[in-house]
């Protein structure tokens, strides 16, 4: 074989949200033929992508020890007359561009969230050029004009629909690494949605880092289906209408884009899964001012109350800061009070981490370390013992099960509730991409286990009206 047709190995390492999950397998598809092929572990490779996360501290300092431990690996195959490029990608690209080439010299090429779609010509340069590639533009045409359609890989598929933010929380990153929002077309989005169910995708979880934002042109998909711009609702209403689409997942929202079609759409549609990812930050109304988070904790509870209202077994997932810059006690105290009245079946929590050029980390009175600590743990205590009573709350129900894979032991597959749970049970491997009538005959730790009681068919429905779980 000689060296111009040897297949190219390619490492990509992704950090952060799903937005970056999604970008990772466009950077894949781009590279694709170009020869480069997914490689397991990046000793070798002759491309490794870090596409990396700036949402705190502690995720952009994880890129730079990654770094470290490519360097030998780089050396190493410099050493056999080769040559391994290293690219850093995403939202520590896009912020720190140059301070990330100054620290680490041997990085090749930087490029944003944005350019995805000009990785073939950034590899190039990079051969032929002396010195680190940066492209860091938010350029005017967006990638999604210019990548590939997506191929499916397996029954679950992200589908990215809007991208940026124009909120600027007081705290976050996002608006400048991800630049501003921008929905794709309507039309764009269906076609995607359309290739992946006959790719055989069964569950699509519409992407964008404020998906209910989504607001869709219509232009190319002709009147009669309804002019004008597209709500994230609407956009759904449609999306169900796609045979062999059985579910529709969204992430992540923003209470102040809940408008009512979508609350509507939840109880309406559905294929539209009863769980929800509405992060709220924080319970105290002082702090999600300072925040500039633009909705109340009351806003927050009438909202529940909506959705509840039309899909009484919805299940609830949110994110919290604690040690948000001027928190007091009491304020913490209004964001536990939020979590026992609301009760969740799973959620991520953070300390608040003071990131450069957010208005918060100017703010004088920050919150001491062992404050943010403690008040993390006994957040996270209270949240673990809710997803636990919800978690056995479903033992005895008979729920749809979407097999994802195999599990860890013999003959065991293992798949997703409507709730987003992981559920173990004995099925044959031919059930892979089924939906499945399961028992939940345990909730263990993190995931339920389960017994099939119909053997799935292939277009059966994943309606969930037969099961009702409270969180509390
Ligand atoms: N667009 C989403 C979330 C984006 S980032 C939203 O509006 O909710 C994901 C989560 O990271 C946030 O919900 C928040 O809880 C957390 N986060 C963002 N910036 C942070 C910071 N500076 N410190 C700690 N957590 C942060
Ligand atoms: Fe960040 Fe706020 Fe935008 Fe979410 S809404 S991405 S938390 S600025
Ligand atoms: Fe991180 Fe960027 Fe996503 S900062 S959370 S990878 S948008």
């Amino acid at each position: 074989m000689s060296r111009l047709d040897r297949r190219k190995k390619l490492f990509i390492k992704t950090y952060g949200c799903q937005m970056n999950v999604y970008d990772s397998a466009r950077m894949a598809d781009v590279l694709a033929p170009l020869g480069y092929e997914a490689a397991p572990e990046p000793d070798g490779a002759d491309l490794v992508i870090l596409n990396t996360c700036h949402i705190r501290e502690k995720a952009a300092e994880k890129v730079f020890s990654d770094l470290g431990r490519l360097r030998p690996l780089k050396d190493a195959k410099a050493d056999d007359g080769e040559k391994m490029l290293i690219a850093v990608a995403g939202c520590v690209a896009q912020a720190e561009g140059d301070a990330l080439v100054a620290r680490a010299p041997f990085v090749d090429i930087v490029f944003g969230p944005q350019t995805t779609h000009r990785l073939p010509e950034l590899v190039a340069r990079a051969h032929r050029e002396a010195g680190a590639v940066l492209d860091t533009d938010f350029p005017v045409d967006t990638k999604f004009d210019h990548l590939p359609p997506p191929r499916a890989d397996g029954p679950t598929a992200f589908l990215s629909v809007q991208e940026g933010c124009d909120k600027f929380c007081t705290f976050c990153v996002v608006p400048y690494t991800r630049g501003a929002e921008y929905s794709r077309p309507v039309k764009a989005v269906i076609d995607e949605a359309r290739g992946l169910v006959a790719g055989g995708v069964r569950e699509i979880t519409l992407l964008g880092q404020n998906v209910n934002a989504y607001h869709g042109e219509t232009e190319d998909i002709g009147a009669a289906r309804g002019a004008g711009t597209w709500g994230l609702g609407r956009l759904i209403r449609e999306l169900a209408e796609i045979e062999g689409l059985d579910r529709i997942r969204y992430t992540t929202s923003h209470p102040r884009d809940m408008d009512d079609d979508l609350i509507a759409a939840h109880a309406e549609v559905p294929a539209l899964m009863p769980y929800l990812h509405l992060p709220v930050q924080s319970g105290s109304n002082r702090i999600l001012e300072a925040m500039n988070r633009g909705h109340t904790r009351d806003g927050y509870y009438r909202i529940i109350d909506r959705l509840r209202d039309g899909r009484p077994d919805l299940a609830l997932s949110s994110d919290f800061i604690v040690g948000f810059p001027g928190e007091t006690d009491d304020d913490f105290a209004y964001t536990m009070r939020l979590i026992e009245d609301i009760g969740f079946a799973q959620a991520f929590s953070f300390k608040y981490s003071a990131r450069p050029g957010t208005p918060a980390s100017e703010h004088g009175d920050q919150i001491a370390d062992d404050v943010k600590s403690a008040r993390l743990t006994a957040l996270q205590s209270l949240l673990a013992s809710q997803q636990t009573a919800f978690n056995s709350a479903c033992v005895g129900q008979t729920v749809p099960v979407l097999l994802t894979g195999t599990g860890r032991h013999d003959g065991q597959m293992v798949g997703r509730s409507p709730y987003l749970q992981p559920v173990h049970m004995q099925a044959p491997q031919d059930w892979f991409g089924r939906i499945v009538s399961a028992e939940i005959t345990e909730a263990v730790a993190n995931s339920l286990s389960a017994v099939a009681v119909d053997a799935p068919g292939a277009k059966d429905s994943s309606t969930t009206s037969a099961a009702k779980v409270s969180a509390n």
